[in-house]
């Protein structure tokens, strides 16, 4: 393990790790590899469970535990068919903490913190905020809309001061996230510390292939797309995306139902599984049939850049960070060097503070 405490937050003391700095759950690219590294070099790793099923996340946690002994989390979706049973597995590994895509309900947060499990969901809005503190969550994610992935539309420079004065819990700032001084901001504003997925996306430990981390080093603009699962998503732009964002309603929907298709027949998912799971996506949302059979469609499109190595038929999620990241560092590095700018940043501050 490397890099020696600089800051001891509410996030640190929480989760057990040396520095507030947290590396988000990202669907194919969070996997053993990377969480591993960030544990190491004393972050927080979070795997992601979503694109994975049940057996891969046990073999996923096991392959962390047997490279460290630093704590880390998974990333679950609280919506899915049986999250109740990865939830146990959560227990049952003494996994330290469990974050959520969405709000996860009364139930799972309390299960999880009666075993002593460390609930960290993510909001995109102070009354979700609210809510999740309501039910007992540990502290929470709060991303504002240049994060990558599915997003608001708030900037975090807006969304995290309202957030931090709405609820008592410790609060991790993400949302365009890449260096020391955006720690330091993230203190300033009274957050705990900051999660970051782009910044780790690119790194030397982060398994993407070599040929996509590339694409993500030359890209400079991100959009927001309805077209790959209905919500809002911020994606690298591409001649794929901008071909979704053309194509007209049928062309989309015959587009989800083959890449759904797809999805099954490489995660081994039945259709029963993937229509009980869209059933869950659909309850409380005003989401139609196809608009779930796009959401099934997103993990295939993820993996095609992701695992696959080809960002010609895949989509990749990103944050506007990317304009701004033009290193892949270790994940020592970059979290060393992001603990102590953010040191030195908040010390030239205090230095330039007329007495
Ligand atoms: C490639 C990629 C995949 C992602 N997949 C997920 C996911 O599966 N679940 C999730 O909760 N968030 C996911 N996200 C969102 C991130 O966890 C994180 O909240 C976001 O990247 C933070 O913003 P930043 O990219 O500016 O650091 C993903 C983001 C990226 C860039």
């Amino acid at each position: 393990m490397t890099g020696d405490r600089v800051f001891d937050t509410p996030f640190t003391r929480l989760t057990g790790v040396r520095h507030p700095v947290m590396q988000t759950g990202m669907g194919w690219v969070a996997g053993p590899r990377l969480v591993t590294a960030v544990a190491e070099a004393g972050g927080l790793g979070v795997l992601a469970s979503a694109t994975m099923t049940l057996p891969e996340l046990a073999a996923a946690v096991r392959a962390v535990k047997e490279r460290t002994d630093a704590p880390f989390g998974v990333n679950l979706r609280a919506d899915a068919g049986d999250a109740a049973d990865r939830v146990d597995l959560l227990v049952r590994e003494g996994v330290r903490v469990a974050s959520f895509a969405l709000a996860p309900d009364r139930g799972l947060i309390d299960r999880l913190k009666d075993a002593g499990v460390v609930v960290i969901p993510s909001v995109g809005a102070r009354r979700h905020a609210e809510k999740v503190a309501a039910w007992g969550a540990d502290a929470v994610l709060v991303q504002g809309g240049e994060g990558g992935g599915h997003t608001g539309q708030v900037a975090t420079t807006l969304l995290l001061p309202q957030i931090v004065d709405a609820v008592d819990v410790p609060v991790v700032a993400a949302g365009g996230f890449f260096d020391g001084r955006g720690l330091a901001a993230a203190l300033a504003y009274g957050a705990a510390g900051v999660a970051m997925g782009t910044r780790f996306l690119l790194t030397a430990d982060s398994s993407v292939p070599d040929a996509v981390k590339r694409v993500y080093l030359e890209a400079s603009q991100t959009v927001v797309t309805r077209r790959v699962d209905g919500m809002p998503h911020r994606v690298l732009r591409s001649g794929l995306v901008d071909g979704l964002e053309r194509s007209g309603r049928w062309s989309g929907l015959v587009r989800a139902v083959r890449s759904a298709a797809a999805f099954r027949r490489i995660s081994g998912l039945t259709w029963r599984r993937i229509i009980a799971d869209g059933r869950a996506m659909r309850r409380g949302r005003e989401l139609s049939w196809a608009q779930v059979l796009m959401a099934a469609n997103t993990p295939m499109l993820l993996r095609a850049a992701m695992v696959d190595g080809r960002p010609d038929l895949g989509v990749m999620a990103s944050g506007q960070a990317v304009a701004v990241i033009d290193d892949l560092p270790t994940c020592a590095d970059l979290i060393a060097g992001i603990v102590a700018d953010a040191a030195k940043a908040i010390a030239a501050q205090h230095a330039a503070l007329l007495r």
